[in-house]
């Protein structure tokens, strides 16, 4: 473990969890790979190898797939009294939030995101999810239809949808594991989880408190591994019944294939490229915070990260120069570094991804007021950057970069910024800035996205769906919207 050039006093918890190999959980036993190989997780501030995981692959899904299997079909999950249920679920966001440190710091050093980000964003939102989903293990209600067919009485029953393969990202570990396991427990499924190579070890934690608030065997089964490999034999499998993803529209069209086999039930958190739109009428000191967290947190690594800023003409060069100037202010470091504001991105894989990004935006015309370069030598870290004298059609206004990049572009009225906003393949987000409640409305009902933010950016809570229109997805996450994605419906009617 390489975490020695840090400023916090690691957790003895933590220091223990990286010093040992992380099995794999099936059927409630920490288990190695069937192959016996191993992976490494690096420490992305310093791209050092900082501990090994069990490699799982298509066998290893197999064996976990089966577990979940037998847990669903015969198991003590399944005749489980919701409240019971519900008081599982509520005891893993107890547990999550009695170790909330330990979790801090394992994010912290597996992603790069600051401490103090995980400490008031990602931890405490996760245990909120599963305290918030805990409740509806006991609110999953059918109707009564009255028919007009004849003498019946027709009932409606919602049931879980049976056996889920979970795959996520690695921008929240954590929390997107939360997103995941919270609904799908609440409905009464049982799960297969792979967490991203890249971030495997807050899941694999949580496996272990899983284990201790005392869920039954193979209601959650937890496979680390690649995408192509174990991802890919998950979201094939036909033991499973339905498979929800978070990750890149790239990928999520081949997991649409892949589970095209047994035509399973498939849900999809994608890629986003959102507007953030600013009207001259707004206070333009808040709009200028406002456009800055709304790209540089968590890096950018947001797939709601406002990533074009669009702002009406008369402000346009206050504003610019007002984020520029934030993102030259934005202290970049090590996660552990009590002063960071922005660590490191995840993987070198992502940091030459944006730094092409980078390059082939400046070189078609793309002007830097902040930014533009890898920052430093050693581990992933990128300069907050804000490129103007961009135009629509280019690839840093089109495609999604998940860095802390924005492009910023001005407008004359609403109806020139309306089909610019929606001109991209994405919809899962946008954000508007002004005092205007008419020009606030026009616009909120005019944008093509999931979830847009007025006067505000990046606000999630596990009563609010999130989820994307046009390839930013299928189907929605948190709110009472996501039990729809993890439950069937029956329809029993009986002749009087
Ligand atoms: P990815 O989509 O490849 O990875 C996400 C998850 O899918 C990981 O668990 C990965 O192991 C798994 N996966 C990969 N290939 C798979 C396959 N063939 N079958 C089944 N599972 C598979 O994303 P990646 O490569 O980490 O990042 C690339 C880009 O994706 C980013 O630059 C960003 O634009 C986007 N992305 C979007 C996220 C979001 O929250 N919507 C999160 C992560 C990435
Ligand atoms: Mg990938």
């Amino acid at each position: 473990m390489t975490v020695s050039d840090t400023a916090v006093t690691i957790d003895p918890a933590v220091q223990q969890f990286l010093g040992e190999p992380r099995n794999m959980l099936i059927d409630g036993k920490w288990v190695e790979a069937a192959s016996g190989k191993t992976f490494p997780v690096y420490n992305p501030a310093t791209g050092q190898i900082m501990a090994q995981v069990a490699e799982g692959d298509q066998e290893d899904i197999h064996r976990a797939v089966s577990a979940a299997r037998r847990a669903f079909d015969g198991g003590p999950w399944r005749k489980m009294i919701p409240s019971e249920r519900g008081r599982l679920i509520h005891r893993l966001g107890d547990l999550i939030e009695a170790h909330r440190e330990e979790f801090a710091q394992l994010e912290s050093l597996d992603n790069g995101k600051p401490l103090t980000v995980a400490r008031v964003a990602d931890i405490p939102l996760a245990a909120d999810l599963f305290h918030y989903m805990s409740g509806w293990a006991t609110k999953i209600e059918g109707n009564t239809i009255p028919l007009s067919a004849g003498t019946y009485f027709a009932y409606t029953l919602r049931e879980p949808i049976g056996v889920v393969g979970q795959i996520i990202p690695w921008n929240f570990p954590l929390l997107m594991a939360a997103w995941k396991l919270g609904p799908a427990l609440a409905a009464g499924c049982t799960i297969v989880l792979k967490p991203a190579e890249q971030t495997p070890l807050s899941a694999l934690r949580l496996g272990e408190l899983i284990s201790e608030a005392g869920f039954p065997d193979g209601v959650v089964n937890i496979v680390p591994g690649y995408g192509e490999t174990a991802g890919a034999a998950l979201a094939a499998h036909d033991g499973v019944d339905k498979v929800a993803f978070t990750g890149s529209t790239e990928v999520g069209k081949l997991i649409v294939q892949a589970a095209a086999g047994n035509l399973k039930k498939v849900s999809l958190e994608l890629g986003g490229k959102s507007p953030n739109i600013v009207l001259s009428d707004m206070d333009l000191d808040v709009a200028i915070q406002g456009a800055s967290f709304a790209i540089f947190f968590n890096h950018g690594q947001c797939c709601s990260a406002g990533s074009r800023l669009y702002v009406e003409k008369k402000a346009f060069d206050r504003v610019v120069a007002g984020v520029a100037e934030q993102a030259k202010k934005i202290k970049v470091g090590s996660g552990f570094e009590p002063s960071t504001q922005m660590g490191p991105l995840v993987s070198d894989e992502q940091l030459r991804r944006v730094t092409g990004y980078l390059e082939s935006g400046i070189s078609s015309g793309a002007r830097p007021l902040s930014g533009g370069h890898r920052h430093g030598e050693q581990g992933y870290f990128v300069e907050p950057t804000v490129l103007v004298d961009v135009r629509q059609e280019m690839n840093v206004v089109q495609e999604e970069i998940f860095g802390p990049v924005v492009t910023a572009m001005p407008f004359t009225d609403l109806d020139e910024i309306l089909p610019v906003a929606n001109d991209t393949v994405y919809g899962l987000a946008a954000g508007i800035w002004t005092r205007d409640i008419s020009k606030a409305h026009q616009l909120a009902a005019h944008v093509r996205a999931g979830t847009v933010w007025i006067n505000c950016y990046n606000v999630f809570d596990a009563a609010l769906p999130f989820g994307g229109y046009k390839q930013s997805g299928w189907g929605r996450e948190m709110g009472h919207e996501v039990l729809e994605h993890y439950t069937e419906v029956k329809s029993v009617c009986i002749g009087l």
